[in-house]
């Protein structure tokens, strides 16, 4: 959860709300980063859940480099990539685009058994006005549940099911739709602290209660999540950078700009099953 209270000796970290995202400037991403500074970004990162960089012109190369100072990288089920790169996710839309990736609220890939830990979205081309990304807090999320609610979802489970057939076009998907069933509130690895872990694009049904009850507690759940408190949206300019953490934040990419385009690529840092 975001402190404010860390200090820095190489980066400068300006957040962006009280509850989640911070602007980190004093960084080079061309550049390969050391070990101190690695444990810094990291640091803000569990603090903030989400930052930002500006101005970085990152090569692929640079852009793979980086995402792998937080572990093995993620291939997407179906997404198109670049330069015969799996781990270069492509984030493209245009006027001809039937959809926009991300936009509804997500944490990435969550119906892998082991769904990603982080993204890394470096974004090239932007539109004129809009295109913006919004990332909700889910440590926020569980932490406005009153007691009850909160001791009643504590030991469900969730079947997270993905169905990418025609998302893409002709795009030959990697490996099949996958499926997992993953606890409702998950504990985050590093702070240990209880997340709140459905999502509406991904997640299908509580499995320990009947459909009806399953359908109204899911639907409940995932209007809290998008409660503005727990938000913070953030502009993009060419160069600019988001890492977020899929294990306790959801975003959502705004598709407001049609019929102008816009254009990044996404890295993804594995992860491992939620507990
Ligand atoms: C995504 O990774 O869900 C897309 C986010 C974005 O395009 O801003």
């Amino acid at each position: 959860m975001p402190s404010g209270q860390v200090s820095y000796k190489q980066i400068e970290v300006e957040p962006l709300t009280p509850t989640i995202g911070a602007l980190v400037s004093g960084v080079d991403l061309t550049q390969p980063v050391d070990d101190a500074l690695l444990s810094e970004i990291h640091t803000a990162w569990m603090a903030h859940l989400v930052l930002f960089f500006r101005a970085q012109p990152m090569s692929p190369d640079q852009h793979l480099a980086f995402g792998r100072r937080f572990g093995e990288l993620h291939i997407h089920p179906a997404a198109p990539y670049a330069q015969d790169t799996p781990e270069l996710m492509v984030i493209h839309t245009d006027k001809d685009s039937f959809r926009n990736n991300g936009e509804r609220w997500h944490s990435d890939v969550s119906a892998d058994e082991e769904p990603p830990m982080g993204s890394l979205l470096h974004i090239h081309q932007v539109p004129s006005r809009g295109g913006d990304t919004s990332w909700s807090n889910m440590y926020a999320a569980y932490e406005a549940l009153s007691p009850t609610m909160q001791t009643l979802l504590d030991p469900l489970t969730a079947l997270h099911a993905s169905d990418y057939s025609g998302q893409y076009g002709d795009h030959q998907p990697q490996r099949e739709s996958p499926q997992a069933n993953h606890p409702v509130v998950r504990t985050h690895p590093v702070t240990k602290q209880k997340v709140l872990f459905v999502n509406e694009v991904f997640t299908r049904r509580i499995n320990e209660l009947s459909r009806e009850e399953s359908r109204a507690v899911l639907d409940f759940l995932f209007d809290h999540v998008k409660n503005i408190n727990f938000q913070c949206r953030f502009q993009w300019e060419a160069d600019s950078v988001a890492l977020w953490d899929n294990r306790c934040t959801q975003h959502m990419a705004v598709w407001d700009y049609y019929p102008e385009s816009r254009s990044g690529i996404r890295v993804t840092i594995r992860g491992d099953r939620p507990f």
